[in-house]
């Protein structure tokens, strides 16, 4: 099996100024922009990592968020358009519009996952509600009239429900999707909510099966961030207390918003720290060094005990295109130091600079 890079990081080359409360939004504290930024929607389902997630990308110069879509998964999608929207005003980012989409799975039954996330998705912190209509406009509906005017990538990071209504709808937009980027399924490593399925493709197998089987046809690649690189990205005590340390206001909102996700990770799989999942599949977008895996034809499975498993012809017995690039390592330490990078702001602006983060030398690599 040939491991290989996709999307190796572009040079670092900031060329465009970061004025504090600039056009951009993007306060000063925030790191080098690259040569190109990439317009992007993010499809979610806030969900304590995609609260992570939403953070790292609104903080990340090479990403214009043109949306945030929104299904049901973790929480209902109504809910969890609420939650986008208080991590959108923790990060004074509210000029980022958030749609509200499908309600429930293609065929099975919904099972949210508050046994996870807490009964309000995010960590039963119970932030305040942030007052204010949502747009009329369905997710599906914007995804397809953003996809009609230019081309522009997703990074996907619940059940794949929108998108599967979408390219069902519109099999000719995926020539307009410049990747997407999933954060779903697993090659080798177990499931995380049976044997061998992970939760997203898991809550609504069929809307991801379409979406392997339309990229098939249309001789694309989903970019799959699955549990074999995710299930390493632990947030620790350790590191939460350092983040607080370096920014005691974002600590602090990371620390409430993750405790309930630490309770659950000791009571269920004896681990000291939680399991983020969603922003290592925005680091990976933005910085292709940070994940590697290969290329092979998958579908996932919609029925039975193996409901939501991805089944990855790794050995191309089917000898089918690959429509996945499937990721198989990551360098759980540069991960930290993007994330932490990005993520916290510093006093009096500048951004947190490698060396500065030494302290994250301590981590085991992973
Ligand atoms: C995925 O499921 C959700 O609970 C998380 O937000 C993540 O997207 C991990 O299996
Ligand atoms: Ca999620």
């Amino acid at each position: 099996m040939q491991k290989v890079n996709h999307h190796a990081a572009e040079a670092v080359t900031s060329t465009i100024s970061q004025k504090s409360g600039g056009a951009s939004g993007i306060p000063e504290c925030m790191p080098p922009i690259r040569r190109r930024t990439f317009k992007v929607i993010i499809d979610c389902d806030p969900g304590i990592d995609d609260a992570l997630a939403l953070m790292l990308a609104a903080a990340s110069p090479e990403l214009e968020i043109l949306g945030i879509t929104i299904v049901s998964g973790n929480v209902p999608a109504r809910m969890g358009a609420g939650n986008a929207r208080k991590v959108l005003k923790q990060l004074n980012r509210l000029d980022i519009p958030i749609y509200i989409g499908e309600e429930k799975p293609l065929k099975v039954k919904y099972v949210d996952a508050s046994d996870t996330h807490g009964r309000d998705g995010l960590g039963e912190s119970f932030l305040p509600e942030v007052p204010g209509d949502f747009p009329q406009k369905h997710a599906v509906e914007f995804l397809e009239e953003m996809l009609e005017k230019e081309k522009l990538s997703i990074i996907a990071l619940g059940p794949m429900t929108n998108l599967a209504r979408l390219f069902q709808k519109r099999p000719d937009l995926i020539g307009r999707v410049e990747r997407l980027v999933s954060m779903g399924g697993s090659f080798k490593s177990h499931g995380n909510c049976s044997p061998v399925a992970e939760y997203n493709y898991w809550c609504d197998p069929d809307a991801a099966a379409v979406c392997f089987e339309k990229f098939a046809e249309a001789g694309r690649k989903i970019e799959m961030v699955g549990l074999d690189v995710t299930r390493k990205i632990v947030l620790t005590p350790d590191i939460l207390s350092y983040m607080k340390r370096l920014d005691p206001e974002t600590g602090e909102f990371i620390r409430k918003i993750t405790g309930f996700y630490l309770d659950f990770h000791w009571e269920y799989e004896k681990i000291i720290g939680c399991v983020i999942n969603d922003p290592l599949a925005v680091a990976y977008f933005i910085d292709g060094t940070l994940c590697s895996g290969f290329d092979c034809f998958t579908v996932v499975e919609t029925e039975g005990i193996c409901r939501g498993q991805t089944v990855a012809d790794a050995m191309n017995f089917w000898k089918k295109e690959p429509n996945s690039h499937i990721l198989t390592e990551t360098d759980t330490k540069a991960f930290m130091y993007f994330f932490l990078s990005r993520v916290l702001c510093r006093k009096g602006g500048g951004k947190w600079r490698r060396e500065e983060l030494s302290w994250l030398e301590n981590l085991s690599r992973g």
